[in-house]
């Protein structure tokens, strides 16, 4: 066990400067640091340093087959780490970046094998988020980052999410208060003359289909039996320590479905936007606000929430898939144990 140092940072503060040129410091000396950037937090290590990406791995449980994301403070850091791309990649990067998108793009080396888990592409981006991209600049490096859960767990959208996972088994936490998009970065791979969603996020296809025409999905997204091309999708997800079932259906096949565990002695919560919430008769309750940028907002506080609770089952309803709501959908599908 190690001590974890604990920064609890504020952007209107003469201290923080000092504060994250600590975090940056200890990050520079090959340390593993979590820190906030708009989606969730995520745990930092120099990417150009084998050993501090290892510790990474580590402190996660992470499959060594499963890649990180490299993040960089500036379109000009982007291209030091990557080789010649295609074109529609600096359109994108125009529109998006800084932003929660991540391009895989082929890597020039400079960053560890373990960053790529030996893929000759690397993932890479700018982060939107006042304290990450300060981090970022103080350090001057590329900084290799997951999501700073324990592998398999919800992601995190607040510092506490992350102490409870990871506290004393890394260097440090920059605590910013709770994360803005909520669920983690679209990832687009770029590496072929058309570009394929790997994983649905922070920025939705149609927003990417205006700027650069027609984008794909990978297959695996709507088909179980085909193999993700994002190796970190293929392995089970945000595992609430509760199970949790998605009903796709009115309120009344929710209630009804509540009542019968609830028949069977079980305590049930429900996880549900606010105007649900009245009229449904649980155990627990948990709100996901009241539309849908505030339902991922909240998405991963929710699945996490009602393991205080002494509940035996979350119930949570369905969600169009339009905009952020494929993140929403894609999320919640790994982490059901039942579609009804
Ligand atoms: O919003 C985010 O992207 C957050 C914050 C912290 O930036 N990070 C994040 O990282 O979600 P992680 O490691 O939890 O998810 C990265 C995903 C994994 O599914 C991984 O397999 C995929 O990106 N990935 C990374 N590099 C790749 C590559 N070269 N080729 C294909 N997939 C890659
Ligand atoms: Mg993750």
């Amino acid at each position: 066990m190690k001590q974890t140092k604990y920064w609890k940072v504020n952007i209107n503060e003469q201290r923080i400067n000092k504060q994250l040129t600590e975090a940056a410091t200890l990050l520079l000396r090959g340390e593993t640091v979590a820190f906030p950037t708009e989606t969730v937090y995520g745990l930092g290590a120099d990417a150009t340093n084998e050993k501090a990406v290892k510790k990474i791995f580590q402190a996660k449980g992470r499959p060594q087959d499963n890649p990180l994301i490299a993040h960089v403070a500036t379109k000009q850091q982007l291209v030091d780490i990557v080789d010649k791309y295609n074109e529609y990649v600096d359109k994108l990067i125009e529109a998006f970046s800084p932003g929660p998108i991540t391009y895989i793009l082929p890597s020039n080396g400079t960053c560890a094998a373990n960053v790529t888990a030996g893929l000759s592409s690397i993932g890479v981006r700018i982060p939107d988020h006042p304290i990450a991209l300060k981090i970022l600049q103080i350090a001057n490096i590329p900084v290799a980052a997951p999501s700073a859960n324990l592998s398999g767990k919800p992601s995190p959208s607040k510092a506490n999410h992350v102490w409870e996972d990871l506290q004393g088994k890394i260097a440090g936490l920059v605590d910013a208060g709770p994360t803005g998009v909520g669920v983690e970065s679209t990832v687009i791979d770029c590496t072929g003359p058309i570009p394929v969603i790997l994983r649905p996020g922070g920025i939705s296809k149609s927003e990417i289909e205006a700027v650069i025409g027609p984008v794909q999905m990978d297959p695996s997204l709507h088909n179980d039996s085909e193999k993700p091309k994002a190796p970190g999708m293929k392995y089970t997800h945000y595992s609430p320590e509760v199970p949790l079932w998605l009903v796709d259906g009115p309120v009344d096949k929710l209630q009804q479905i509540v009542c019968e565990v609830r028949e069977q002695g079980k305590r049930v919560g429900v996880l549900l936007q606010n105007k649900y919430l009245e009229q449904i008769e649980a155990d627990a309750y948990f709100s996901l606000g009241e539309n849908m940028s505030e339902v991922a907002m909240n998405l991963y506080e929710g699945l996490r929430h009602f393991k205080k609770e002494n509940i035996d089952l979350i119930v949570c309803e369905t969600f169009p898939e339009i905009g952020i709501g494929q993140a929403v959908m894609n999320r919640l599908r790994k982490a059901a144990s039942k579609i009804i």
